[in-house]
């Protein structure tokens, strides 16, 4: 069983990681590999509304000169999809929005090809915005026929404070551990 995470922060190693990273150790311990993808590394850009996936749904973008495919790919071969984001103006970052759009769009237009994948989301910020954040990420997978075992909230500025927020940190790890058991339940 595999679980992919991608980090939506153009900070590599800041707070969203940070989350993530709990999350994995809790995977790790049951045996669920699990592949990191920093956002940051690649160019990701939006959609831009060709609507060639619909006419052609070959399970990829017709866009070829960014990532969104090398993404898409990794969805596919994972059981389960973790997206993190820091708050932005109380919402996702433009790289998780482009993300989302450009690999959502595409699993519409092919049979909501990542149906019955387990989802769960992560944020990471400084004071407001949080739900906010969570619900653009949640309509990712609900739109997708996904299912979303939870999602996981830590407060933190600077880079490595989130580890600050026992309660947060807390109910990230949590999440860990029952996205293991549901990942297990279904696909164990
Ligand atoms: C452009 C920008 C906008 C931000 N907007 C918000 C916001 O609306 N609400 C909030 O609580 N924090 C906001 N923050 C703070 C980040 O969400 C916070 O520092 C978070 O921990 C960063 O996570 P990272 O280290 O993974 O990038 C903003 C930060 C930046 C750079």
């Amino acid at each position: 069983m595999k679980v992919v995470a991608f980090n939506g922060s153009p900070r590599k190693d800041g707070n969203t990681s940070i989350l993530i990273h709990h999350v994995f150790s809790e995977l790790e311990k049951q045996g669920i590999e699990t592949d990191l993808v920093q956002l940051s590394a690649k160019e990701i850009h939006g959609c831009i509304a060709c609507y060639r996936c619909s006419q052609n749904p070959d399970r990829h973008c017709a866009v070829k000169s960014d990532a969104a495919n090398e993404y898409i790919d990794k969805m596919l071969g994972a059981d389960g999809i973790i997206l993190g984001s820091p708050v932005y103006f109380q919402d996702v970052t433009p790289e998780m929005k482009a993300l989302i759009d450009r690999t959502g769009y595409v699993a519409r237009s092919n049979g909501r090809m990542f149906k019955d994948k387990v989802g769960a989301s992560l944020v990471a910020l400084r004071r407001s915005g949080g739900i906010s954040t969570l619900d653009t990420m949640n309509h990712f997978f609900l739109s997708g026929q996904m299912i979303i075992v939870g999602r996981g909230i830590a407060f933190g500025r600077e880079i490595g404070e989130v580890e600050k927020d026992d309660e947060g940190i807390g109910l990230v790890k949590l999440l860990g551990q029952k996205m293991a058991w549901l990942l297990k339940k279904i696909y164990g």
